[in-house]
């Protein structure tokens, strides 16, 4: 690993599970500072004085934010611009499964999306406008084995035959109405999550193509890991069955591994080479675990896609693009 003693880390949703674990990581291979971003300010302040007790390194500094909120994002870079924060890695964590039903923030946008794409959109193009990433910085957004398309439950959608069929052939549209968990179109969590994951492949490779040279941005799939949080929304029986047993006999048929491991693929990712950017790293085909590898499925690496899911996001946002 770099050295990274001068370096700041932001990590979202880095109270809980794999992003509570990277941000311990980070201050242990000698990070100068780990901001914790979190929904209140009460997980931010728990989680530093944990991370504190744990790691016994003062490092780590606590951010509010609702990510699923345009205008928490907004006040979250302010108070970044305000500390004069710089960032060099950028871990953009925080996600959910939740439904069916669906549920939606304030704008109408299903809350997997919301967070996963909505929120960490805005709030990366808000810290770009603020100049507040480094020069050299590494985003890393939370991938899935989910956006491969192979898991089952979780098959991605068909964009260009729901566009003809149903939005008279507008893929902006057809992917605008999943992302809304729009009510003529049926709705699984699973499936929704799985879409979701592959806005934020799209979305890193269409943002590494506009990033100054030197900054990197990359998907990365943590892989199986349910020793995290992430069970909390799943029907009872998925939540308390399947994810306990998961977790115990995961690790032993290749299925699970555990919360370090998970988080170290992200941690890997701050040391990518500068030319290492756009890409969508994940478990081989087939595999929910084991060493990381470039992916690039057809719907993937879909050019029509990709701008499609990029102009939603921009639309979703409010109209926040990449800044002049
Ligand atoms: N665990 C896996 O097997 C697995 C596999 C592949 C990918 N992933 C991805 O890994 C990431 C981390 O998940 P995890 O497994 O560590 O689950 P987790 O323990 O449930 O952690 C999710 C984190 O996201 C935060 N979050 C959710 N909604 C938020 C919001 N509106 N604003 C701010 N923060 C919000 C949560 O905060 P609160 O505690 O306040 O809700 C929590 O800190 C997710 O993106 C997930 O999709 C996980």
């Amino acid at each position: 690993m770099n050295n990274h003693t001068n370096d700041s880390a932001l990590i979202t949703g880095a109270n809980s599970g794999i992003g509570f674990e990277t941000a311990a990581l980070l201050a242990e291979g000698d990070w100068g500072q780990v901001i914790l971003a979190c929904r209140t300010e009460e997980k931010g302040t728990a989680s530093v004085a944990l991370l504190e007790e744990r790691t016994g390194r003062k490092v780590f500094e606590a951010l509010t934010v609702d990510v699923s909120e345009l205008e928490s994002v907004d006040a979250a870079v302010k108070v970044l611009a305000d500390r004069s924060s710089r960032v060099d890695f950028l871990v953009l964590n925080a996600g959910v499964m939740i439904g069916p039903p669906p549920v939606r923030n304030s704008q109408g946008v299903e809350m997997g999306f919301a967070v996963a794409n909505v929120g960490h959109h805005q709030l990366t193009m808000g810290m770009l406008g603020h100049d507040l990433l480094g020069a050299h910085a590494r985003i890393v957004i939370a991938g899935s084995e989910a956006a491969r398309g192979d898991v089952p439950m979780m098959k991605i959608p068909d964009f260009n035959a729901l566009a003809a069929e149903k939005f008279q052939g507008d893929l902006a549209a057809a992917m605008e109405a999943i992302a809304c968990a729009n009510p003529n179109l049926p709705f699984q969590g699973n499936a929704s999550y799985a879409v979701s994951k592959s806005f934020s492949v799209w979305w890193a490779s269409a943002l590494a193509e506009r990033l100054p040279s030197g900054m990197t941005v990359n998907a990365v799939s943590p892989g199986s890991a349910p020793a995290s949080n992430f069970g909390r929304n799943m029907a009872f029986l998925a939540r308390n069955v399947m994810m306990p047993m998961m977790k115990l006999l995961g690790p032993f048929i290749g299925m699970a591994g555990p919360l370090d491991v998970a988080a170290g693929r992200y941690v890997a990712a701050a040391d990518y080479s500068d030319e290492q950017s756009g890409g969508f790293y994940a478990s081989p085909a087939g595999k929910l675990v084991g060493p990381v590898e470039l992916h690039a499925q057809p719907h993937l690496v879909n050019d029509q896609y990709r701008q499609a899911c990029w102009e939603v996001l921009i639309k979703l946002s409010g109209g926040v693009g990449y800044p002049a």
